[in-house]
């Protein structure tokens, strides 16, 4: 019967050519969310090769709160706490369990969560499987948040935002979102998955980069992308840590991150605590990229507008077909109408791939 039905729902959603293909990625990167050129980095892959010699464990045999939980973890955690200037740190498994889990469980029916209307999706799916009411507001709209927060001024609120939108690469106004939240009463949550490794200095993320860190409830980074593992982290005070471990089902009833993981993520850790040149080349590549496109870009994510699915499609093939790597992101990943191709600068690129995309775009 399942067969039946899947497969009705997969030729309507081809008919519409709208059929989800998983694809091969070639060609000089312009898409991955590997910034820094952490995931293919010959030091830290070298270093692996050194470390994974005196490994005792493979996987880590149970959950958090059974058989896996070992010193491995509570010291990386511990570490990933002191860099990111956080009380405690929680370690989850990847970025989307951590905000499914936390969003659910962070508030319940008399609570009131308000999103950014640009949040991933896993902030979505969390809201959605929660028992408090959801409202959006609209992408960086501090009146529309304001209206919002008034609105529910008798309830507790939680503003949910990321500090650097994955799909517009621009930044939330996070020092207002901020003043809001403390007039309201209301907590804010920031998912900082893009935002580590490319915003501050050490990029430490923008929470930091602002000194803002006591006025958060909550930090999420995910080691998947500047970092180049895999695997996220909750930055917050020893309460919400101890809260999350005791109600977080996607921190309960899961397997805890490998030995070889930890071992990946900690050297990744000791390459980031030294990586302010790949930082620095990263923000001149992303000027580069903007002097040469004619467009003022503030991070390394470049939204490139083509409107419909037909031309976003038409165009990454072009660019593509002259040695790049860039893809087309479609609704509902993104509004209908806002179709573009996702371009990603990296600190690695050079110059003379900036400047032959950036000409093929303006061609
Ligand atoms: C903003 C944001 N948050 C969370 C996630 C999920 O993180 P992970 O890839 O570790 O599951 C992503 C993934 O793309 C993301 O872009």
């Amino acid at each position: 019967m399942f067969e039946a039905y899947a497969q009705e729902q997969l030729m309507k959603k081809s008919q519409k050519d709208y059929l989800r293909k998983l694809k091969l990625s070639s060609g000089i990167d312009f898409s991955s969310n590997d910034y820094l050129g952490f995931a293919r980095s010959e030091d830290l892959i070298s270093d692996f090769k050194v470390k994974v010699q005196s490994l005792t464990q493979m996987g880590s045999t149970g959950s958090r709160l059974l058989s896996g939980n070992q010193e491995y973890h509570q010291e990386t955690e511990a570490r990933v706490a002191r860099i990111f200037r956080s009380e405690k740190a929680l370690i989850f498994s990847s970025g989307y369990l951590l905000n499914i889990g936390l969003i659910q469980c962070i508030a319940d029916e008399s609570c009131v969560l308000l999103l950014d209307e640009l949040c991933h999706n896993s902030f979505i799916a969390g809201a959605k499987a929660s028992k408090a009411k959801s409202f959006y507001f609209k992408h960086n709209d501090m009146n529309h948040l304001r209206e919002r927060l008034i609105r529910h001024s008798n309830e507790k609120c939680f503003i949910l935002v990321e500090s650097l939108y994955s799909m517009d690469g621009d930044i939330a106004p996070l020092r207002d979102i901020v003043q809001l939240a403390e007039e309201f009463n209301a907590e804010v949550l920031v998912d900082e998955a893009h935002a580590i490794g490319v915003i501050g200095e050490n990029g430490l993320g923008l929470v930091t980069s602002l000194g803002l860190e006591d006025k958060i409830l909550g930090r999420v980074i995910t080691f998947g992308k500047a970092l180049g593992v895999e695997g996220a982290a909750i930055l917050g005070s020893e309460t919400l840590t101890k809260y999350l471990i005791n109600f977080c089902q996607t921190f309960i009833y899961t397997t805890a991150l490998s030995h070889p993981l930890l071992l990946m993520l900690n050297s990744s850790l000791d390459k980031f605590s030294r990586s302010r040149k790949e930082i620095q080349r990263l923000h001149e590549n992303i000027a580069l990229f903007s002097k040469n496109s004619g467009f003022k870009y503030a991070s390394p994510i470049i939204p490139w507008m083509t409107e419909t699915r037909e031309k976003a499609i038409g165009l990454s093939e072009l660019v593509n077909n002259n040695g790049f790597s860039v893809f087309p992101i479609f609704s509902p990943t993104v509004q209908k109408g806002k179709e573009r191709i996702r371009i990603v600068v990296h600190s690695h690129n050079t110059e003379s791939e900036i400047l032959r995309l950036t000409t093929l775009m303006k061609s």
